[in-house]
């Protein structure tokens, strides 16, 4: 079993109090010496340390955005765009519907690339220079191809991604096409594409930058910190549950990272923490069910399908990281239909929250989770949805409203108008 425990010991292999630590087995690396991305000895995810952990305090008049937490972080500055800062809207008419004490939307498709990988990558990119690889590659639903494209081409590096053939929005592609990535489409899923991805990093071929490259989830524990500061400007307190959609489990390994270290630093209590409560489709769902069945890991599907392509995901690689995440915080995990994830697309869109089909599956987890009474109605909530709706024209076309044809003058609009 995973021991996420953060302890005092700062090891020789530390460089500035930053170092990385293996979850399972508990041998420290130096951060930066080489590359690696798992445990020399048991292959072990890696997670990074710091010798100090900053509180809400540090943060005060630093600006905004992912760098505004450069105290949580490895670097004060990386190769930016920027990123964070991103809204954390009130949905009045869902809240009352949904029957919770609040209930607050962070809408991290706000970010430069229309994603929270951009947070991730703003670390990711700033440690390669830092290591000093060539090639970027990663492989990707799509988002993270669009960020690592972006940032690559900012950082004026080379970027490779490789994408399931046929199963990427267009809007993603288009956005790694024109940011200058080579795009290899694989006849294949994520997941295949990520086993070829590590492959090519093993062997020195390109720098990899997925979610299983420790230094992103840095970038990403930033929501969280984002969350609990204005959560508590504004109530009071910090939320009772933070749902989000799950496909690889990095960003709710990220999220778990940043409650533990405020916890770690004397922040927040224990009884502060979130319950981190992860939403995937019904297609695509081994972290539900590891959670119902009571697994260590997740089993592996071979076969997954769903809308949300974003999480069209069988081997959440973070999985030993995020379970626990789950399971010490309280929450859960859940699944829901394609049909609940357009209908939760559709009533965000209806309070002018435009987000792409994987991030509505946090609000359409919410609802199943009320209707079960897992959630109770005197709990704060926030829901993050995780990307833009443009990233995904077709499926918002498809759930949206049909443009109606008309000729080409005012009496004809009009009569049009008086007859529909
Ligand atoms: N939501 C969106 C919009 C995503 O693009 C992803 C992951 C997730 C949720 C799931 O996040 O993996 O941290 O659990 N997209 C990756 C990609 C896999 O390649 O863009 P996770």
């Amino acid at each position: 079993m995973a021991d996420l425990q953060l302890t005092d010991d700062v090891p020789s292999a530390a460089d500035d109090g930053v170092w990385l630590a293996c979850i399972e087995c508990g041998e420290s690396f130096a951060p930066f010496e080489d590359v690696r991305y798992t445990c020399d000895h048991c292959d072990g995810l890696l997670e990074v340390r710091y010798a100090d952990l900053p509180t809400f305090e540090d943060f005060e008049g630093e600006g905004s955005g992912v760098w505004r937490y450069h105290d949580a972080l490895p670097f004060d500055v990386g190769v930016t765009l920027p990123e964070g800062n991103t809204p954390l809207h009130r949905v009045p008419r869902i809240e009352d519907e949904v029957g919770v004490e609040s209930l607050r939307v962070k809408h991290e498709g706000m970010n430069p690339t229309g994603s929270f990988k951009d947070r991730g990558m703003t670390v990711g990119v700033r440690v390669a220079k830092e290591v000093g690889v060539g090639r970027l590659a990663c492989a990707s639903t799509g988002n993270t191809s669009a960020a690592l494209a972006a940032y690559g081409a900012r950082g004026g590096m080379e970027t490779l991604v490789l994408l399931p053939a046929g199963k990427v929005a267009a809007g993603k592609i288009a956005q790694a096409a024109l940011h200058k990535a080579r795009i290899l489409e694989v006849d294949g899923n994520f997941d295949q594409c990520l086993d070829i991805v590590q492959d090519l990093a093993q062997r020195g071929e390109a720098y990899l930058l997925n979610s299983l490259n420790p230094f992103r989830l840095e970038g990403q524990k930033t929501i969280g910190l984002e969350i609990m500061e204005e959560h508590y400007a504004d109530y009071g307190e910090y939320p009772d549950r933070i749902v989000l959609p799950v496909g690889n489990a990095g960003n709710t390994a990220a999220l778990y990272k940043c409650f533990r270290e405020l916890v770690k630093a004397g922040a927040i209590t224990e009884e502060q923490v979130p319950k981190l409560t992860g939403a995937q489709a019904e297609g695509a769902a081994p972290m539900v069910e590891a959670i119902e069945e009571g697994l260590d890991e997740t089993r592996r599907w071979e076969d997954v399908e769903t809308r949300a392509t974003a999480i069209r995901i069988g081997n959440p690689v973070n999985a030993p990281k995020a379970l626990p995440g789950i399971r010490e915080t309280g929450g859960t995990a859940v699944a829901v239909s394609d049909e609940e994830i357009t209908e939760a697309q559709r009533d965000l869109a209806g309070e002018g929250v435009g987000v792409e089909p994987a991030s509505a599956a946090s609000l359409a987890g919410l609802r199943k989770l009320r209707e079960r009474g897992v959630v109770g109605d005197d709990e704060s909530v926030v829901c993050l949805t995780t990307g833009h709706l443009l990233k995904d024209p077709d499926a918002a076309a498809e759930a949206g409203n049909d443009p109606e044809p008309v000729a080409n003058s005012t009496e004809a609009v009009l009569e049009h108008l008086a007859e529909n």
